[in-house]
């Protein structure tokens, strides 16, 4: 069976003050859950921050990580200097990384495995575009979304790691995916998966993200093969990411 997620990506979000009081707010909430795994990704600036407010039941995890472990590359920041400031996770190929910022499916798989080097559990987002699932090609792009990863990194690493399925319609847009419809992809991601190694196929929780919020969230987590939510605006509002939670338990 496997443990339920819920992950909050905070984007560019925050603020010193609002954190602490989210993180309060949070804090208090998820004591009475014990069935679902917890986990913040706030902005780079705010890891330390939310690092020593985050209590013993909410895990820390970054939106990115660079390529390289360290060097002449200005503005980045590395896998091992997160790992320092107390993350566990670290989203890996955001679709917001992949069409604003140029990040392709090879450098998201560089960044993947740098974050198992680094000793953090990578959150591997993929997902279609609204043209690629109305031209009925969302399970091939899923698939060369997971083959570039695998040409990288042996199947084994993917028992240290989460895949979120975002289809790119359904970020931010209030759209959410049916549970039909987002079951059908987490079941092909698995079935991708378990051709390369059954066991893990079977252990690695995927999350679906995508307008995931308190009146959806139920009917899209008793899907088989969905194992939580990648929340975006919702994990800003510490009601609404609670009730989120606790529909995963
Ligand atoms: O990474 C999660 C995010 O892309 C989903 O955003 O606002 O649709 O929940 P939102």
């Amino acid at each position: 069976m496997r443990q339920a997620l819920v992950a909050g990506n905070w984007k560019m979000h925050g603020g010193l003050k609002a954190n602490a009081v989210l993180m309060q707010e949070l804090v208090d909430g998820v004591a009475a859950l014990d069935r679902v795994d917890v986990s913040v990704c706030p902005p780079f600036v705010y890891v330390p921050q939310v690092s020593q407010c985050s209590g013993d039941k909410i895990a820390l995890g970054a939106q990115n990580l660079a390529t390289e472990v360290s060097g002449a590359f200005t503005g980045e920041v590395s896998g091992e200097m997160l790992k320092e400031l107390g993350c566990a996770y670290v989203i890996v190929g955001h679709s917001e990384r992949r069409t604003l910022y140029g990040e392709d499916d090879d450098c998201v798989a560089v960044k993947f495995a740098r974050a198992l080097d680094a000793g953090l559990k990578p959150i591997l987002c993929v997902g279609e575009s609204l043209e690629q699932r109305e031209s009925g090609v969302t399970e091939a792009v899923i698939s060369q979304q997971l083959d570039a990863v695998l040409e990288r990194s042996d199947i084994s690493a993917f028992a240290q790691a989460v895949i979120a399925y975002e289809p790119v319609w359904a970020i931010g847009t209030g759209r959410t995916a049916s549970p039909e419809q987002a079951q059908a992809v987490h079941a092909h991601i698995r079935q991708r998966l378990a051709k390369h190694d059954a066991k893990i196929a079977a252990q690695i929780q995927i999350l679906y993200g995508g307008s995931v919020k308190p009146d959806n969230a139920a009917e899209l987590f008793q899907q088989a093969d969905i194992d939580g939510g990648l929340i975006g605006g919702a994990s800003l509002k510490a009601a609404d990411f609670l009730a989120i939670c606790r529909a995963a338990q």
